[in-house]
């Protein structure tokens, strides 16, 4: 798909193209090669919103990883998050004495994550660290959390693509974008 495609007339603008995105994902995978040598993390996505990151970065790893998959919905209108999270999937196997690594999209509140983070340290982990694509710190209400990897920083706007949506929508877009507020003021 190219950026004259139906999809991005919603757009106010691109944020983030796909080669940057590839080539920070490349640059992340590379980082956490290194920081868990000689060990067998498990890689946990965040679905759906982190299916497209988890699946590049994933990729970018050169280690006898295993994945896991948990899906996790907050109740709120579909541009913010009411504080209350669910969970929807939960992993198929424990996660007792191994290394993990939580694979989100975007960090904004914090309040999804650090939920997520409670939940999962109860669980025995030897160790337990969070992998972001996107943070939006100026949105920030969980102040001690702590984001272990992360790929961009962005300003305050909603944005889609590459896994995140509107709605259910634009998670296919290859870039991410700015989405025009027309779109969800109307
Ligand atoms: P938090 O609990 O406020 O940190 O929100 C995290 C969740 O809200 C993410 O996993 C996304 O599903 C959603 N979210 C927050 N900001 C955006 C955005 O700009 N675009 C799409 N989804 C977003
Ligand atoms: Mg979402």
């Amino acid at each position: 798909m190219d950026n004259t495609s139906e999809l991005y007339r919603d757009l106010d603008r691109i944020l983030i193209t796909r080669e940057e995105i590839a080539a920070k994902v490349r640059e992340l995978g590379q980082t956490i090669t290194a920081d868990y040598r000689g060990k067998n993390p498990v890689m946990i996505c965040i679905l759906k919103g982190a299916a497209m990151f988890f699946t590049d970065l994933i990729r970018e790893i050169d280690l006898p990883l295993t994945l896991d998959f948990m899906a996790i919905s907050s109740y709120g209108s579909a541009t913010k998050t009411s504080g209350v999270v669910r969970i929807l999937k939960d992993l198929d196997k424990d996660i007792v004495d191994k290394d993990v690594i939580v694979v989100e999209d975007i960090v904004d509140t914090g309040i999804t994550l650090s939920y997520l983070k409670k939940i999962l340290e109860q669980r025995g982990a030897k160790s337990l660290k969070v992998a972001t694509l996107l943070d939006k710190p100026a949105r920030r209400k969980v102040k001690d959390l702590y984001v272990d990897y992360m790929c961009f920083n962005i300003p305050d706007a909603f944005v889609v693509g590459y896994g995140l949506d509107y709605d259910q929508v634009y998670r296919n877009l290859p870039d991410i974008g700015v989405l025009s507020p027309k779109i969800y003021e109307s």
